[in-house]
């Protein structure tokens, strides 16, 4: 197909190539995470070769739902928000399209040198420097052109969706130089230019906040445009949403010790990321609050709209895990949590009921759209997906608690004599059945990808090229 550009079109077409890569890298990097929580309950799934183990492909887990799955999500919900709520269509066709190209290279890259062993050993920063350097590229062209079409809207405002988007996109990048500033000895090994405790908190700095900007700050960026439009209610508290993006945005970046309690780090440095986090609590609920009471008034749509389920679910998940959060910041729980399945537990709660499920939510609205069709193919597939993620979830994070809970406190455990009670794989044991349940659960939230898939691709196939240009019409009225 041929289709002459127009400038009163919007550029769809990326739009639709990162769509498609969510359903895709998602169902992959869950797969992946099905696999590597059944390694843990048969561990001869390990396959006796070294690219299999666990240890090589859990950071190709992280990765591929992260940066993948989630990455492609929040690229292709940002160019679709931005050329709507601007009424512009992005700045350059071309360099978006370096964007898509570049940033699959990224995680092709990350498939390849993973499970070979390639990896700087800094979570979520494992990608060594060749593959970093592109990575920071295709990020400032993403910059350029979301940044540039902000410039150039029709409207006098920039819709507050557009700036949490915004600043999980400058936020990213600053992380990411900053935590890769390293020594290279060969093509592909490198050491990081900092040293002891100094690289400890550089990297949860950078953890903290890839937590913070790129799986809460972006994903907010979506609520607050695909929420209010599915609901068909504007946002409950346009000031609300002001006070809660320039709160989350100066609060977030200061807790990152709370990934380093009891640790060299000095004492001061952990408790002000104590302090910060239970400080967070406030305009993380203050956010849930705004995007839930937009369904005042439109709570009845729940019965019958799934798409708005995944939604409202995914901000309870994303309230639930912000209170989580800052209970295990607090260093007395954090000394029962850290190292257990706990935190397991509550990264899922975050990564399967907010990520996931808002990512998945936005995805059914945005398809059909850009593909030039009323609705997906199939509504009642998408109440089947919507309660094998919910009922996944649930299991998943439900599961870890229990093994959580119990490993943390099997570990401190001490006799009389002050031996330990249990020795470490008397605990191990004790979480074998709280692994099957996680494993069940993982399963079943990758398989509700599966009826995803199946009814993505029946509702591109209903659509036409025509069909598809003529949604992307730039009309002035009613535009967003
Ligand atoms: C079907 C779904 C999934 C399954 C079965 C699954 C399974 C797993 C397993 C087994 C681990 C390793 C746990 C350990 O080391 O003990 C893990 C780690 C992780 N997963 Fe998933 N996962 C799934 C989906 C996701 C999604 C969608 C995301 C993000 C959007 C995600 C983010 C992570 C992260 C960040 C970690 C590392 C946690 C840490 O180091 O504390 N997972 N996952
Ligand atoms: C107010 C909000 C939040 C606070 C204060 C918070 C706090 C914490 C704490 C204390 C830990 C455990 C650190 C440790 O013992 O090692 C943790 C781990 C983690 N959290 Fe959160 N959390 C919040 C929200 C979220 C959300 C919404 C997500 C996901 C979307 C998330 C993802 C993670 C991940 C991936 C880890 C594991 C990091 C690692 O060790 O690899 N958190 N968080």
């Amino acid at each position: 197909m041929s289709t002459a550009i127009s400038p009163t079109a919007y550029n769809y077409k990326v739009v639709r190539q990162f769509a498609i890569m969510t359903v895709v890298w998602g169902i992959l990097g869950m797969g992946l995470g099905v696999f590597i929580a059944s390694q843990l309950v048969w561990p001869e799934l390990n396959l006796g070769l070294e690219w299999t183990t666990f240890g090589r492909l859990r950071p190709l887990h992280t990765n591929l739902v992260i940066f993948a799955f989630g990455g492609c999500a929040l690229f292709g919900t940002s160019y679709y928000v931005v050329q709507r709520t601007c009424q512009t269509r992005l700045i350059s066709d071309s360099l978006a399209a370096f964007s898509f190209w570049g940033w699959q290279a990224v995680i092709i890259g990350a498939i390849i040198t993973l499970p070979l062993g390639y990896t700087t050993s800094k979570e979520y920063a494992e990608l060594e420097l060749p593959l970093a350097i592109l990575l920071a590229i295709v990020w400032v062209v993403y910059a350029i052109v979301f940044f540039g079409t902000i410039t150039k809207r029709k409207t006098k405002h920039i819709y507050v969706g557009n700036w949490f988007y915004g600043a999980f996109i400058l936020v990213t990048a600053m992380l990411h130089i900053v935590n890769h500033a390293s020594l290279p000895v060969s093509f592909f090994k490198s050491y990081s230019a900092y040293a002891g405790a100094t690289d400890a908190m550089i990297q949860w700095w950078y953890g903290h906040n890839a937590v913070g900007f790129f799986l809460t700050t972006g994903f907010l960026g979506m609520m607050y445009y695909f929420v209010p439009k599915q609901a068909e209610r504007p946002i409950y508290s346009y000031r609300l949403s002001i006070v809660h993006f320039w709160a989350l945005i100066t609060l977030y970046i200061w807790a990152g010790p709370h990934h380093l309690h009891y640790t060299a780090l000095p004492d001061w440095a952990q408790s002000l990321g104590m302090a910060m986090s239970i400080i967070l609590l406030a305009p993380s609920w203050g956010g849930m609050i705004n995007g839930m009471m937009t369904l005042s008034g439109a709570w009845h749509k729940l019965r019958t709209d799934p798409i708005l389920r995944f939604l409202v679910v995914s901000l309870a998940f994303y309230g639930m895990s912000t209170f989580e959060g800052p209970m295990m910041a607090i260093k007395t729980v954090n000394a029962l949590s850290h190292y257990t399945d706990w935190t397991i537990g509550h990264v899922h709660a975050g990564a399967l009921g907010w990520v996931a499920m808002i990512s998945i939510g936005a995805m059914y609205h945005m398809i059909p759209k850009v593909y030039g069709q009323k609705q997906m193919y199939s509504t009642g597939l998408i109440n089947v997906h919507f309660w094998l993620a919910t009922i996944g979830t649930v299991l998943y994070i439900a599961s870890m608690w229990v093994n959580g809970i119990t490993q943390g406190l099997m570990w401190r455990a001490i006799n009389d004599d002050g031996t330990l009670t249990y020795s470490f794989v008397e605990a191990l044991q004790a979480s074998h059945p709280g692994f099957i349940v996680r494993a069940l659960g993982g399963a079943i939230f990758a398989s509700g990808m599966l009826f995803m898939a199946y009814n993505v691709f029946r509702t591109v196939r209903a659509s036409n090229p025509a069909e598809a240009e003529a949604a992307s019409k730039i009309s002035v009225v009613g535009a967003h």
